[in-house]
């Protein structure tokens, strides 16, 4: 049992002090904030998902893991588009004979009759042991989480995307990525990552920034249009963490210091007033011609979905490592819910 606490205070703790009531009996339960996560969570998490990858390669594999929590349902609420983190949570349910039930237009729920996403959220908690949101709110899930934990039905509650915040298992993605990539290289620890685009707007560079912060010795770039540079609390956490970054605006120049390149698409579902379409984004592009740029053991990243910032030609190119994140998001998911529920540790000893 959490301590009761209400919204304002809690509200105000910084992430570290928040992580208390993410948890029960010193396991994870809620995923809301990349902050919740430290080195030992991160190395768990990284090799509970390549065992789940060993053992899925074969049919007994997958009927054992399909075997392991059966009796769980989960509710997939996604009121934000996606193509990536819905179907990926699905499937890591399903790879673990988990059923899910869906609402991703809020028009067909009752909030279309005055029920307050509050309501929504706990009447789904009356049916299912796992609530999977994404939404366009900033700190939903959150909140949400902090709705649960009052409640007599606390379940857990996952943030696939909360607005322009968070969308920690993304990075948690990210950073399974990164692990494989280096893994013969030193490891993430040392290594210059430089992250690209709307930094302003984009939650993955923030939630992967914060993860960052739990490795030795890595330098972070942020290179962005001046107006849509990292934002200062970010940056604020990066500096009272002793992690070392710089900001940049010319990408050619910082392409060659990188061991990878993290890009993201122009977030204009967040304009004002048409701000975006006066930014010239083409220098924030990669091309086959600023490829020669690219160390030759560095890597190409992008959560997807991707517009002009990398031009379909270097798919081919074998440090671009996009659509293997697409596929290593759905195993990261499977070793966080199966973590959630407990099943990890017959996992491991498969
Ligand atoms: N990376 C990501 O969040 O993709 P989707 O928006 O398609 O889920």
């Amino acid at each position: 049992m959490v301590r009761p606490i209400d919204w304002k205070t809690f509200s105000e703790l910084r992430g570290s002090e928040k992580k208390e009531y993410f948890m029960r009996d010193g396991d994870i339960f809620h995923v809301v904030m990349a902050q919740q996560f430290d080195r030992p969570s991160l190395d768990y998490i990284c090799g509970l998902t390549t065992k789940i990858r060993g053992i899925a390669k074969g049919n007994q594999g997958m009927l054992f893991l399909q075997s392991l929590l059966q009796t769980k349902r989960a509710m997939l609420y996604f009121v934000q588009p996606s193509t990536r983190t819905f179907l990926s949570f699905m499937s890591a349910c399903q790879i673990l004979g988990i059923r899910c039930s869906e609402v991703r237009d809020p028009t067909t729920s009752s909030e279309m009759k005055g029920e307050t996403q509050e309501d929504t959220v706990r009447t789904f908690s009356s049916y299912v042991d796992l609530v999977i949101m994404r939404h366009i709110q900033e700190r939903f899930a959150e909140k949400m989480a902090w709705l649960l934990n009052q409640t007599g039905r606390p379940v857990s509650v996952v943030n696939a995307g909360s607005g322009r915040d968070q969308h920690p298992t993304q990075a948690l993605l990210d950073i399974y990525t990164l692990h494989r990539s280096f893994e013969n290289y030193g490891g993430i620890d040392g290594k210059a990552i430089a992250m690209v685009g709307d930094l302003l707007r984009g939650r993955t560079v923030r939630s992967l920034s914060y993860l960052l912060k739990n490795y030795d010795g890595v330098k972070i770039y942020f290179v962005a249009p001046r107006n849509l540079q990292m934002a200062q609390d970010l940056k604020d956490y990066l500096i009272e963490n002793n992690v070392n970054f710089e900001e940049h605006e010319n990408f050619e120049e910082i392409i060659p210091l990188a061991d990878a390149i993290y890009m993201t698409r122009i977030q204009d579902e967040y304009d004002q007033e048409g701000e975006s379409k006066k930014i010239d984004y083409s220098k924030f592009h990669v091309t086959r011609e600023r490829l020669k740029l690219l160390k030759t053991n560095a890597i190409i990243m992008h959560p997807l979905p991707r517009r002009s910032e990398i031009s379909p030609e270097v798919d081919q190119d074998r440090r671009a490592m996009y659509w293997r994140q697409v596929r290593n998001g759905m195993w990261v998911r499977v070793a966080l819910i199966a973590k959630i529920f407990l099943a990890d540790k017959e996992i491991m000893s498969y």
